[in-house]
Order: C-alpha cells, then structure tokens, then sequence
C-alpha cells in the first residue's frame, strides 16, 4: 500500500520505526566507508585555477565549495553589483562582464556556470570549445536540442562536465535507487516525484534597469521585454521565456532520480508517452509558467510515473511536516513496487516495512555510482578524466524529462516521445517545441559557438 493511500498517522509511525534522525542502515553505512574519496590536492601547484561565470546565491555556493580542491581565479557577472559583491570574497581574482572573454583567462582550468537556465548551454559550449572542464548549474538546459547539442560537444572535445544535480551524491538516494534497482520492492510499478509550488502572481509592471547591469545581455537568447524586477535574478524561473517554473527547478533533482530508479539505459532513458496540465491559470503579466501542475508520464518498461506539485509544502519544502494532510506527500521521490514502496527526499528515507531498509542487500546486481561528495567528484574526474556521477547525458536525460513534461503541458495534449531518436514521432507540432527561437544577436551563430 502506497502513502498516498495510507494514514498520516500510519506513514508517520513507519517514519519513525525507519527514519528517526534520518540515520541509514549500518550495513549501507559501510559500503559507502569504502567507496574511493576525492582526491585532496597534494600541493598548492595541484590546485586547479576557476572561473565563476554567474554570481548568483547558487554560483556563490558552488565557488566557496569548489575552493575547497581549487583556486577562485576569475569572476563573471552581466551585473556590476553582484560582480563586486562575489569580488568580496575573492579578492584577487579578476573581473570579467563578458563570459567569452572570462574563459580565455589565462591557466584557467575550471569554469562554473552558475547563471540562469537560458544562458547553461551557451556558457558550456563555449568553456568547450576554449578547452575548460564544467560544473554546471542544472537545470543542464532550456530546451532539448540544446542537450543534445551538449553531450555531443562534451563527448567529441572529452570535457569532464559535472551536472549540479547533486542528489545523484547523496547516500539517501543512492541507496533507495540501490534497492529499488536490486529488487528489493519487488517489479517497480509507480513513481511519484512530488516537487515544490512555483511563484503564483502578477501582474507586473516594468522599471528602471538597474545602474550596472546589462539587462540585454542577460536577456540572451530569449526574447528581448522591458525590464521587470520579478523576470530578474532568482524569479526568471517562474517563467516560460527562462524556464518552466519548478518543473525544471526542482524537477532537475527529483525526475533525475525518478530516471535512475527506472533502470533504463541512458541511451532510452526517457518516457515513451507524456500527459500534463497546469493545476492554475497564471495571471496575464505575470509569472508565466503555472505554479502547480500534474505531469504524468509512462516509460517503455511499463513503469509509469507522476511528477506533481506538493499541495501543502513542509518547512523548507524537504521535510516531513507533521501538519501535512492525509494523502498528500512532502517533497521528494515515491518508488512503488509489488512489494513495498520506499519514500527518498533531503535528509529522510522512509519504507512500508522497516527490513526493506535494514536488511543488508546480498548478490547485488547494480550499484549506484560512488559519489559522497558532488563537488569532490568533479574534481576527483579532472584527474582521472572519467564520467562524474552526474555527467553531460545525465543531466541532459533528467531535464529533457522536465523538458518534455513541460511541452505536453503547453499543447494540452497527450504526447508520444521515442527516447532513442528523442523525437516526437509524426508530430510536427511537438517536434517544434525542442528548439526554442533565438533572439539573432545572441544565436550560436552570433556567438559562434
Ligand atoms: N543545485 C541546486 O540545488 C541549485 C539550487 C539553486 C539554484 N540552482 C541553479 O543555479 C542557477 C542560478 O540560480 P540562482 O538562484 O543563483 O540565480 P540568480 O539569478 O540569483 O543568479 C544568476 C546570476 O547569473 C548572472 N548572469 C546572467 N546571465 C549571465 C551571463 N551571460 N554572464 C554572466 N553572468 C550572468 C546574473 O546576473 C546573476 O547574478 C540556476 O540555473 C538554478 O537552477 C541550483
């Protein structure tokens, strides 16, 4: 029987027998003591030189963590007053407004793309082309050409590009998708990602751009409006021009997971046919992408699987809130199987029946990758120049779920997809909405890339 199905009560109870203080089972625990550690610089020569290419919260966090194994060499940001804010904190690395030429810093190793969505792909392709290996803010794209654009450049220059998706790092979830891959649920039948509510709200009216910042040019690609404070930094996700609300956002994290658990080969991991539909009607002039929404999908080895906005969010959206409703889930991932079900999120896994966790798995079949640690990775694959746990086709694959989640909610209608050609068989319509139309200026052409 699936939470959805039993009491709040009853779920809390199994929460608590499994999940108190979110501790994981010793025997998991133990194998994951030996999996190999990133590698820790051995002299201040091994300390790979970084770019930050968007100074956002996100890329902030990402540079601090990356300072860890390098050295923060140079800045980039449209907006001057972000630029000197991260300057703060990297006193000595140089200030660049043009991300071409931020690249082409000299001794530059590392670049990491912490900008908007609409800008990931452009900033990846060129970093490529200039030689540089990629951490990546997810979601990987805006829409799926882009991706597929990507792993072909990643795998023909043999660029180390590791994904944000740092969930695919964590041992919460690399352990569900250990026990759903070996078995341990019986046949998987049903997944539910159950994600965060975007912004509802607007309209809203334009302003001054503010002094510094080069609203053109973060604008990029997409189309070219006013300035708007709520399209801007942090907000542009609850837009279609920028990206497709918490679909993209979150659902980069949770259908990333979603897609692990389904055992496809990466090749074909991707659904087969597509149904959604927004939950609420954004209001004309504002926020563009619908706040909650209900996507439901099927993959080719019959699992099926829905991605849905979280009604009632607990505190910080990632934990289980005791005044959640009945029936309804707290953010995170549901793997349903003949027998049993397991419930993965940030800092919980719960199960229907405690043994599904606490018994050792013996003969397994599959194990996840070895990654304790996503930035460490990345950097630990510099060396080695193998794939890191979230490499370009992982992100490309768990985004283009979003991606195609998104479309079946803008046409309305059911979608058929074949994830090997990643086309939409004899829809002309549909097959229109894997390129988005770039504004000319800031076109791969443009750009030459
Ligand atoms: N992995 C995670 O858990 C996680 C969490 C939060 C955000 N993110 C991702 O990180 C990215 C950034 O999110 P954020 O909340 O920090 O956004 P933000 O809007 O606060 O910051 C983005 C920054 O990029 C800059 N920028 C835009 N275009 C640029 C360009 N062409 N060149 C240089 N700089 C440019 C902006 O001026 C801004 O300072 C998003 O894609 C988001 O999805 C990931």
């Amino acid at each position: 029987m699936s939470p959805f199905h039993i009491s709040r009560r009853g779920f809390l109870r199994a929460s608590a027998v499994i999940s108190a203080g979110a501790a994981l089972p010793a025997w998991f625990e133990a194998q994951a003591a030996d999996a190999p550690r990133p590698r820790v610089p051995l002299s201040p020569n091994d300390r790979p030189a970084i770019a930050l290419i968007g100074c956002g919260g996100m890329g902030r966090g990402d540079a601090k963590n990356a300072s860890r194994f390098g050295d923060i060499v140079a800045l980039c940001d449209v907006d001057a007053t972000r630029l000197e804010a991260a300057g703060k904190d990297y006193p000595n690395a140089k200030r660049y407004s043009d991300f071409r030429e931020c690249v082409q810093h000299p001794g530059l190793h590392v670049v990491i793309n912490g900008t908007p969505d609409h800008w990931h792909t452009f900033i990846n392709l060129t970093a490529i082309k200039a030689g540089k290996d990629i951490y990546s803010e997810k979601p990987l794209t805006l829409c799926i050409d882009e991706g597929k654009r990507l792993v072909k450049a990643v795998r023909a220059a043999g660029t180390v590009l590791q994904t944000g998706s740092q969930q695919r790092s964590d041992k919460r979830f690399r352990l569900a998708i250990e026990l759903v891959r070996n078995g341990r649920l019986g046949a998987l039948k049903h997944i539910t990602s159950s994600i965060p509510m975007g912004q509802h709200g607007g309209p809203f009216a334009s302003s001054p751009v503010p002094a510094g910042f080069d609203w053109n040019t973060w604008q990029g690609q997409t189309v070219s409006v006013p300035y708007v404070k709520e399209r801007g930094h942090g907000s542009f996700r609850y837009w279609w021009d920028y990206s497709a609300g918490t679909l993209t956002d979150w659902g980069a994290h949770h259908n990333d997971i979603a897609i692990w658990g389904t055992g496809l080969p990466l090749a074909e991991a991707g659904p087969v046919a597509i149904g959604g539909h927004g939950l609420r009607d954004p209001v004309p002039g504002g926020y563009s992408f619908p706040s909650t929404f209900f996507v439901s999908y099927r993959y080719a080895n019959g699992v099926t699987h829905t991605c849905r906005t979280v009604q009632t969010e607990g505190p910080g959206g990632n934990v289980i809130d005791p005044k959640t409703p009945p029936g309804q889930m707290p953010n995170g991932v549901l793997f349903e199987g003949n027998d049993g079900w397991v419930f993965v999120s940030r800092g919980t896994i719960v199960a229907s029946d405690p043994a599904i966790l606490q018994e050792p798995l013996t003969n397994k079949t599959w194990s996840a990758y070895d990654s304790n640690d996503h930035m460490g990775n990345f950097f630990d694959c510099l060396r080695s120049r193998k794939a890191p746990a979230a490499e370009a086709e992982i992100g490309h694959r768990s985004v283009s779920v979003c991606h195609l989640g998104a479309i079946a909610i803008r046409l309305g209608r059911p979608l058929h997809w074949d994830p090997v050609k990643q086309q939409f068989p004899g829809d002309k319509e549909a097959n229109g909405w894997l390129t988005r139309e770039q504004r000319k200026e800031f076109s791969y052409a443009a750009l030459g890339i």
